[in-house]
């Protein structure tokens, strides 16, 4: 049994071995190490004060993401490198991401700033420019509430990779990190709670067996926030993210097709080309922070009705292979939901895989996500829609929505209303008041039962409008 959690803390080796591996990161920089740089605002993965980076060897190369240090567990850092703001200042000159908000004075009170700092370092090491739309995307989940934006976003436009003492020693951090994670069960166990690091599928599902009750960790943008604001405690916690067939992605002519523990920030690219629509709507979905850690079969199993992938996986026919040593299953997402919070999971299985057919040429997909803010917010409703068509006549149509039950539902009446008329204004209208009939949402902080019934029905007149072209959904807001 490995006995010691052990990273690189900035350049620090670090072995851990008397720490509750469900603490989380922040909690151990600033109560353990006693490194205060990195700050506490909401704790729960909104305002980006306690940003760090993460680094692993992703393709041979070094991939450096922003996290949000107060929801990540301390296991999930075993075989990577955390670095934080202290890292950066290097033979007593500062990092070029710290220089350049000194040279455009993007900091006033500060608490913000090393979050900002490190969201700005992880963008360096993407060794490319980017536009100001991507920059206001990069640090949507930065929240700073006093300088006001322009100077940090004039700061952020002005890096330009020239390397750092990052860069200098990557080989020697290669060689570290592999020489840590040198395969097999890793089991931890330390102050009541026992973190499991299995590295394949075989070995998750025998544990999985073993420990029924054990809570699976993908990204923990979900879970976490049970340590940082429930303060919860977990006894038996098994990581995901080292078994290789939940990490994979495979494309065919056909289908998309993706491991549950894939990130989003690792599947936007493939949803870009063949899901534009999708694309937009994960770019609003949380943060950089959250979709460089969060993964669809994390939201999926979490099984929220405001869960965002829902709706569209169910619209566009998705389906989710699970598995145990019994064998694998496939069940289609719309068929999935049971009742609030609950699938049809059974407690010995895991979320294997998740399958997205291509659209046809005749299908037209879209996805919209209605939440009061652009960014960094939670669907008040959100509703997708997927129509094929033969000539103008409706073959076959799904619609899906979140926020209008206690679970991710298909709009089964207004679908079977649609099926086999023509895809006309007229036949829309009927079809909207249809589905002002079909569900009874709740009234909450985030929208009345009124309103979600307004919005539901007003989206598929969207959809139709945009369908036609006599509307374009860009789906994003341009800054320029
Ligand atoms: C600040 C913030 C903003 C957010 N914004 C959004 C948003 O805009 N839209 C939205 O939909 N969500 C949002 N979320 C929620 C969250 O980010 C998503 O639900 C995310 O996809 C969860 O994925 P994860 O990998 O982090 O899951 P985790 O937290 O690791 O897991 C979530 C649940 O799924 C279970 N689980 C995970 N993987 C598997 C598996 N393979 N098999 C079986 N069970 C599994 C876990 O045990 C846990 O119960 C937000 C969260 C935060 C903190
Ligand atoms: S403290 Fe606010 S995102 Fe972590
Ligand atoms: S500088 Fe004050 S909150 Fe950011």
């Amino acid at each position: 049994m490995v006995d010691s959690i052990q990273f690189l803390l900035n350049q620090e080796l670090i072995s851990l071995r008397d720490i509750n591996p469900s603490m989380t990161v922040l909690q151990y920089l600033r109560e353990k190490q006693s490194i205060m740089g990195t700050k506490e605002g909401c704790a729960e993965g909104d305002c980006g004060a306690c940003s760090v980076v993460l680094v692993e060897i992703v393709n041979g190369e070094l991939s450096y993401k922003a996290i949000n240090s107060c929801i990540l567990f301390v296991g999930s850092l075993h075989g990577k490198q955390l670095i934080t703001v202290e890292g950066l200042k290097y033979q007593n000159k500062l990092h070029p991401v710290q220089q350049a908000m000194v040279d455009f004075h993007g900091s006033q009170c500060g608490f913000c700033t090393p979050g900002f700092i490190m969201a700005l370092f992880a963008m360096y090491h993407m060794q490319k420019s980017f536009t100001v739309n991507e920059i206001h995307n990069q640090l949507a989940g930065n929240l700073c509430r006093c300088t006001g934006y322009r100077p940090i976003i004039d700061a952020a436009a002005s890096i330009q990779f020239s390397g750092d003492h990052f860069e200098d020693k990557k080989e020697e951090t290669k060689t570290l990190l592999l020489s840590i994670v040198k395969g097999g069960l890793l089991t931890f166990r330390s102050e009541g709670t026992t973190f499991f690091i299995p590295d394949s599928l075989e070995s998750l599902l025998e544990l999985r067996q073993k420990y029924p009750d054990a809570r699976l960790l993908a990204g923990g943008t979900d879970l976490g926030l049970m340590i940082s604001k429930h303060f919860q405690v977990l006894s038996e916690i098994i990581l995901l993210g080292n078994v290789s067939e939940l990490k994979d992605v495979t494309e065919t002519e056909d289908q998309l097709s993706f491991g549950a523990a894939v990130s989003y920030t690792d599947l936007l690219p493939h949803f870009e080309n063949n899901f534009p629509s999708l694309y937009k709507m994960v770019l609003r979905l949380g943060s950089t922070q959250i979709r460089n850690s969060g993964s669809m079969g994390g939201n999926i199993m979490n099984a929220s009705p405001i869960g965002d992938s829902s709706p569209a996986l169910m619209a566009l026919g998705a389906s989710v292979t699970l598995a145990s040593l019994n064998g694998e299953r496939e069940v289609l997402i719309s068929d999935l939901f049971v009742d609030y919070r609950k699938t049809t999971l059974h407690e010995e299985e895991v979320l294997l895989s998740i399958k997205i057919p291509k659209l046809k040429e005749k299908q037209t997909f879209e996805v919209f996500k209605i939440s009061k803010r652009f960014d960094q917010d939670i669907s008040t409703c959100c509703g997708a829609f997927c129509v094929e068509f033969d000539d103008s006549i409706v073959k076959e149509v799904k619609i899906a929505f979140g926020g209008m039950a206690a679970t991710p539902i298909r709009a089964k009446n207004t679908e079977g209303f649609l099926t086999g008329k023509q895809w006309t204004e007229e036949t829309v209208e009927q079809a909207e008041k249809l589905l002002q009939e079909e569900f009874t949402p709740m009234s909450d902080f985030r929208g009345s039962a009124w309103y979600r019934t307004k919005v539901s029905s007003n989206l598929l007149k969207k959809f139709y409008l945009v369908s036609t072209n006599q509307l374009e959904d860009t789906g994003v807001v341009h800054y320029e």
